[in-house]
């Protein structure tokens, strides 16, 4: 790609990747940070060049996702999810704007920026809770 001069990288990661912590999906949000990590730094080292790289951080979306892991979501609320083609919409638009983060779904958007501007502590706390509740 960047012999070429273009080309676009999506990572998948999640928004659980975005979260200072996730009690009961530790490894699996640990690698979505690490993705996030990733992502955000080679899309700085990428820049100019023609080639981009963004991290894609869905919520909770309608896929095989649901049947493949252990996690029972059937209580979370239905204004959480979204469905695939709205995240493959906003992904595609986010990277056409060169955005270096792209979360689908207004609600995630919101989680995301809370769990960045409020206190450690207290996102701990809520985000310890929620995960109680809903993984
Ligand atoms: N769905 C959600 O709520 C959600 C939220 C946030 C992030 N994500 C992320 O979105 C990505 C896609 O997940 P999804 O929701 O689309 O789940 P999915 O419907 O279960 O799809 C997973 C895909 O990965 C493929 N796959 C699994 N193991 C593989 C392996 N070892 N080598 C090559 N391919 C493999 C599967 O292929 P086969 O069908 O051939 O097995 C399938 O096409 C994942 O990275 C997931 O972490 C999902």
């Amino acid at each position: 790609m960047l012999d070429r001069g273009r080309g676009a990288l999506v990572l998948v990661s999640s928004l659980s990747g975005l979260l200072p912590v996730a009690p009961r999906a530790a490894t699996y949000a640990a690698t979505k940070a690490f993705l996030a990590s990733l992502g955000r730094s080679l899309h700085v080292e990428v820049a100019g060049t023609g080639v981009q790289v963004m991290v894609l951080c869905p919520g909770f979306t309608r896929t095989g996702f649901q049947e493949a892991s252990d996690w029972d979501q059937r209580r979370v609320p239905t204004l959480l999810w979204t469905s695939t083609p709205q995240v493959v919409d906003r992904a595609l638009r986010d990277l056409e704007r060169g955005r270096v983060v792209s979360i689908p779904g207004l609600p995630n958007r919101v989680l995301a920026t809370a769990a960045r501007v409020m206190p450690a502590g207290l996102t701990r706390a809520v985000t310890g809770r929620v995960m109680r509740r809903y993984a």
